[in-house]
């Protein structure tokens, strides 16, 4: 049995001249929910987008559920569901057209995508607003309906980038409660962030990525034990990217002090 559902091993994506993930190497256990954490533009979402076959990795190799992600796209195209920061939906078309159309695609039959479209609705609380056009949700409906619509197809592995930015503390709640629901039922989960305290509520294991560059990858806990007692998610952060985040952060309160 496989005992991993991701295998990266040396992963490396360039813009250009920029190096946006540089030579990342990490495996993600079966049945895990697995956190990557970083700065804004640390190459979060890039991983992703080579995980999830969105974008071509320039060197490196990775396997999902023992599908290469590169020489067997479909493969694990079939294997995954994705939640991108961008909800994919069509604004004018209803919450229940969209799951309709989206079940179809990913070739379920009507009669049983009708039954799980009306689950998934009520599950999430979004029944009422079933004949409503998706263009008039509020962010955290259409997150919620975004992650309807993935459940539809049962990904073995989920992927979530930043799945819980700009919402209410009572859809972040709600949100965080069904990832790890969602994980119960047999899914591995990934997901993205720069919320440490999301990363540590919610990861089994996490990698902390800055400038591209893999820092560490451990459990929580054990990363903060390294430091003392006390210590947050947000301590190792800052620990692990050093002068790096020191000079970031120093740029940007020094700049109004310049205008003075
Ligand atoms: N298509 C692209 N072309 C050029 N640069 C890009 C592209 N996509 C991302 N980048 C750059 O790569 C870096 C990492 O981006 P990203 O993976 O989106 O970071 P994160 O998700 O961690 O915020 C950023 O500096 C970003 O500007
Ligand atoms: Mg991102």
């Amino acid at each position: 049995m496989m005992e991993y559902s991701i295998i990266v091993d040396k992963l490396t994506k360039k813009f250009g001249n920029f190096t946006a993930d540089n030579n990342i190497s990490l495996k993600v256990k079966k049945g895990e929910i697995f956190g990557i954490l970083g700065p804004n533009g640390a190459g979060k979402t890039t991983l992703i987008s080579m995980l999830t076959t969105l974008i071509k990795p320039t060197s490196g190799t990775a396997s999902v559920m023992g599908k290469d992600v590169i020489k067997q796209q479909l493969d694990v195209r079939k294997m995954i569901g994705v939640i991108t920061e961008k909800v994919t939906m069509y604004p004018p078309l209803t919450a229940e057209e969209n799951l309709m159309f989206f079940g179809r695609l990913y070739g379920m039959e009507k009669k049983e995508l009708k039954r799980k479209i009306a689950a998934g609705l009520e599950e999430f609380q979004l029944t009422k607003f079933k004949n409503k056009p998706v263009g008039t949700f509020s962010l955290g409906m259409k997150r919620r309906l975004d992650i309807v619509r993935v459940l539809l197809n049962n990904p073995k592995v989920f992927f979530l980038d930043e799945p819980t930015v700009g919402l209410d503390p009572i859809t972040v709640a709600f949100i965080k409660n069904k990832i790890r629901e969602i994980n119960k039922n047999g899914s591995t989960i990934v997901l993205t962030t720069h919320i440490m305290q999301d990363a540590d509520e919610l990861s089994d294991r996490v990698a902390l990525i800055d400038h591209g560059n893999l820092m560490a990858c451990d459990t929580p806990k054990k990363l903060k034990n390294k430091l003392g007692k006390k210590a947050t998610l947000e301590d190792v952060f800052i620990h692990y990217a050093g002068e790096q985040l020191r000079d970031e952060t120093q740029r940007m309160s020094m700049a109004p002090r310049r205008g003075i």
